[in-house]
């Protein structure tokens, strides 16, 4: 029988030690708590100028083939003068350059790969090939070259271009691999859009940064489950970057470069501006917005009016996608950045209005889908499977449209991207799209909870032994297993399994 006096002393040291657990898992709480929200807001100095990606030269064979040139290459980049700093670009140290090619027009892309390690180019966004696309069963091993060619075939967009090693895509673009691929078409370019590159019609690429010393830091902090999330912004690789405009109306390009950020752009006096495109295209009509969301790999064309001799601030605002209070301060959606600073001139080159109407849409209204497909988005999960290069997890029919219902039945944001075709969003929340997500998409942001539906055509050609990818693009859980493949066949045929890969 327990003596009273030690009965009780037992009481108290268990009580002593559950306030110290208490105090301890509080304290650190706190800490994590108070350091985990980030704001650039008003202390970002604008002091140098936007680097803008050079055009990519191009030479044009006999048979009419546009022939590029692409380096995976690494090196050093002052992002701060003589600080040099470690990092991976294409023709260059940081990111690479700005490749465009005409609807209907023949291409070819030298890609070399001159790093130190095996990895891929996917043509984000680009209908073609199976064995073009540049995904995980692509790869260019170190030192060798991968040339893909195919027949450009989708209206004027802004696509770009980044690795996509499996398990290694996050830390392959984070070093600064990606870069933009401009298609262009007769349509568009007689629509009187501000399209001069580099002066009215901008890329603007926007990553996270983190430094540690005077090197890239790409560590995942504690209980960031999205992944890398920076403390600071960049634009272009430049951090602190102003643009001088000349022109009344411009028009940026936004893509979302970072590996796990989702972005709320607006201007920090709240103007309203004009989206006119999304990842895939132009929209019907150009729709007036004050913000629009793009989460990791979304891109979105907006054109904002300028006045004589002002200036304007893009800034990165909180998210606003009805995450718990922890889910979203950990999501980084409490942060807020001042990105790009625009600064006019004191006489501004007027700008025509912008059309009334823009282009007929391109994507399926999935009145004539065959097929409804289910996916279940958990971390790190498509319908509880995780990513194995050889299996087919879809097969689809070449020629077919299908309507694809995705799913967030986490409490974290996640996105879902599909390569090879751009598709409608028929429904979004149990509501009609609203004008961002209106226009051609291949990548859409899903809130936890939410559903979308979306119609896709799979235009072809059928190859039953080349997978397409389907994934989230937070770049984290695409590596963790977030992601699954598909073939498209002929009427009838059937999948065969992918080759193996070594690595
Ligand atoms: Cu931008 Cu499969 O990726
Ligand atoms: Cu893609
Ligand atoms: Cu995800």
């Amino acid at each position: 029988m327990a003596h009273p006096a030690r009965f009780r002393r037992l009481l108290l040291g268990a009580a002593a030690l559950a306030l110290t657990f208490v105090l301890a898992v509080g304290g650190g709480t706190a800490w994590l708590w108070t350091t985990a929200d980030i704001s650039t807001v008003g202390t970002t100095e604008f002091t140098r100028p936007l680097a803008i990606p050079p055009l990519a030269d191009s030479t044009v064979d006999a048979d009419g083939t546009r022939v590029f040139t692409l380096d995976m290459q690494s090196g050093t980049t002052e992002f701060e003068p003589g600080r040099p700093t470690d990092t991976w670009g294409f023709n260059g140290t940081y990111l690479g350059p700005t490749l465009r090619a005409a609807n209907g027009e023949r291409v070819r892309v030298q890609v070399r790969n001159t790093l130190p390690e095996a990895s891929s180019v996917h043509w984000h966004g680009m209908h073609l090939p199976a064995k073009m696309d540049g995904g995980p069963h692509q790869m260019a091993e170190a030192g060798a070259t991968w040339t893909p060619e195919w027949t450009v075939a989708q209206p004027a967009s802004t696509l770009w271009y980044h690795p996509h090693p499996h398990g290694a895509t996050e830390d392959h673009v984070r070093r600064g691999l990606a870069g933009m691929f401009w298609i262009d078409d007769d349509l568009a370019g007689a629509l009187p859009l501000p399209h001069d590159y580099g002066v009215d019609d901008l890329p603007v690429i926007v990553q996270d940064l983190r430094m540690r010393g005077q090197q890239l830091d790409g560590t995942r902090a504690i209980m960031r489950d999205v992944g890398f999330l920076g403390d600071n912004t960049m634009v272009n690789g430049t951090i602190g970057p102003y643009q001088e405009v000349g022109d009344e109306l411009v028009r940026l390009r936004l893509l979302n470069a970072a590996t796990a950020r989702t972005f709320t752009f607006a201007f920090d006096d709240a103007r309203p501006f004009a989206l006119i495109g999304t990842d895939g295209g132009l929209l019907e009509r150009p729709a007036t917005l004050d913000r629009v969301r793009l989460s990791p790999g979304e891109r979105a064309e907006i054109v904002v009016r300028m006045r004589a001799g002002e200036r304007t601030i893009l800034r990165g605002e909180r998210l606003d996608a009805g995450l718990d209070f922890w889910g979203n301060r950990f999501a980084g959606g409490d942060d807020t950045f001042d990105i790009l600073e625009l600064r006019a001139a004191e006489t501004l080159r007027p700008s025509p209005d912008l059309p009334a109407t823009l282009v007929a849409p391109s994507t399926p209204d999935g009145s004539d889908a065959v097929t409804e497909r289910h996916f279940d988005l958990t971390f790190a999960k498509i319908n509880d499977t995780e990513m194995a290069m050889d299996r087919i997890d879809a097969t689809v029919t070449r020629g077919t449209t299908e309507k694809w219902v995705v799913r967030n039945s986490d409490g974290m944001p996640h996105n879902f991207h599909v390569h090879d075709v751009q598709f409608r969003v028929l429904d979004y929340a149990g509501a009609p799209p609203t004008p961002d997500l209106a226009g051609p998409k291949d990548t859409i942001f899903l809130a936890p909870g939410t559903t979308a539906t979306l119609a896709l055509r799979f235009d072809g050609p059928a190859d039953p032994t080349t997978p397409y990818m389907y994934h989230c693009h937070l770049l984290w859980h695409e590596d963790r297993g977030m992601m699954g493949q598909f073939v498209v066949v002929e009427p009838g045929q059937e999948a065969a399994t992918p080759p193996r890969h070594a690595h």
